[in-house]
């Protein structure tokens, strides 16, 4: 059976992972945060102290793997479950670095497409729309202003009671958005045929609604 897969790429903060499962769930399509096999690959890296030259030859043997369990991804390295413990800045900042590697990249591209012949997807990353599902039926490149992504940012932040300064989380955003544009491999770049969608000026429902708009007007459908 033909899949349809649905790429959304964007800088750090855009609000893709919250607006894709929304609009998934809309739509009925599983949702591939791509981010998290990244940081994964950083966990595994880290924790084992790996050096760069031997990446390649070590992740080989690192069994990580995407699992949907009630259609919720949970990111594993082996039979353990790492899901929560990527989503640390440390794990961000190496994740960025890691990321940039082909190494890292050649060893994730199969688990990606694999999932996404397998699925109908909406995934998320940096270079699903021009890599990883170059054949996208639609592809969206989700954005806003670094002002912006850090303002939501610093309030996801200080809801949980840590509140470091925003002018903080404003430079390492910045800084992630260079590292990420202007890796030589895959890039963070909008592919030529992507939807360009800016929520600068969005809340995040306006934001789904946004995208399961241009999803229903690319596949045809409507709902
Ligand atoms: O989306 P995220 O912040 O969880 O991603 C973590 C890092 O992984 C980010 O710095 C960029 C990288 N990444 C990538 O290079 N390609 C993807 N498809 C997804 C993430």
């Amino acid at each position: 059976m033909k899949t349809i897969n649905i790429a959304i790429d964007g800088p750090a903060g855009a609000g893709k992972s919250t607006v894709a499962k929304m609009a998934a769930a809309k739509l009925g399509y599983i949702y591939v945060d791509t981010g998290a096999l990244y940081r994964a690959a950083a966990l595994f890296i880290t924790e084992n102290n790996i050096p760069d030259e031997k990446i390649g030859t070590a992740l080989k043997n690192s069994d990580i793997s995407l699992k949907f369990i009630d259609g919720v991804q949970r990111v594993f390295i082996g039979n353990r479950d790492v899901s929560e413990l990527i989503r640390t800045p440390e794990i961000s900042m190496v994740a960025s670095r890691t990321s940039a590697i082909p190494a890292v990249r050649a060893y994730l591209f199969e688990t990606q497409k694999k999932i996404a012949a397998e699925n109908n997807v909406i995934m998320d990353g940096r270079d699903i729309g021009t890599v990883v599902l170059p054949e996208a039926e639609v592809k969206i490149f989700l954005t806003a202003s670094a002002e912006k992504r850090a303002e939501r940012r610093y309030k996801e932040l200080a809801e949980k009671g840590d509140c470091p300064p925003y002018e903080d989380i404003l430079s390492d955003i910045i800084r992630r958005d260079y590292q990420d544009t202007h890796r030589d491999t895959a890039p963070l770049r909008q592919a030529e045929d992507a939807v360009l969608a800016d929520t600068t000026n969005l809340d995040l429902e306006q934001s789904a609604e946004e995208i399961i708009r241009i999803i229903n007007e690319k596949t045809g459908s409507e709902s």
